[in-house]
């Protein structure tokens, strides 16, 4: 895992809780990286769970209402720092169904050692199913980034059921769309 991702969660945890706690947390945490991430370095993605996992435990919030807030963050660092993703999109169900085909491939280019997942989805009326799959169990992301997705564009479409495998390498989104596209 590219460490932007890491360093977004780090800055969130700082910006959220303060200096001394998110430094307690990437302490007791114990990731191998000692917690100093450079944007373009490569990591072991374990060390986003267990920053995650130690998070929670720390400020006994659910990892899920953690992982909303920490991708709202990062959506508006996607917006900052890759506005060209944003241009022209006017719903979240066109930037969802641009990631797989698009947006990711643009970040390999940018980034060609990034970890990838990939999505695929099908529109039936107005519901947009997404899918994710992944060699990394990173499906609770995926879900917060929907959502986070969602709220950017003014949640003016709904994320109607999550469904997410056991194993949390694959999920399915079912979003309700503007318009019946
Ligand atoms: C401007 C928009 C976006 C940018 C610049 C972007 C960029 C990235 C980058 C840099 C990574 C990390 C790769 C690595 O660590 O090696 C990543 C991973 C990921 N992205 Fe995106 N992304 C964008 C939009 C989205 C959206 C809208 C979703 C919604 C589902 C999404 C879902 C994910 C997931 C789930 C992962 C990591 C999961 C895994 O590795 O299995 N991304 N993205």
């Amino acid at each position: 895992m590219k460490g932007i991702i890491l360093s977004e969660f780090v800055e969130f945890i700082e910006h959220q809780l303060g200096e001394d706690t998110a430094q307690k947390i990437i302490d007791d945490s114990l990731v191998k990286s000692g917690g100093a991430y450079s944007r373009v370095g490569l990591y072991d993605y374990q060390e986003l769970i267990q920053l995650l996992t130690q998070a929670v435990a720390e400020t006994e919030t659910d990892a899920t209402v953690l992982l909303d807030r920490f991708s709202h963050h990062l959506f508006g660092v996607f917006k900052r720092d890759y506005s060209v993703f944003f241009d022209g999109v006017a719903t979240a169900a066109e930037m969802l169904k641009q990631i797989d085909e698009h947006i990711h491939v643009e970040v390999k280019k940018l980034y060609p050692d990034a970890e990838l997942p990939s999505f695929s989805y099908t529109q039936e009326g107005p519901i947009l199913t997404l899918s994710y799959q992944s060699p990394r169990p990173l499906a609770l992301v995926a879900q917060a980034l929907v959502g986070a997705c969602l709220k950017y564009f003014g949640d003016n479409e709904t994320l109607l059921s999550s469904d997410l495998a056991d194993d949390h390498k694959s999920a399915h989104f079912s979003i309700r769309t503007e318009g019946g596209g």
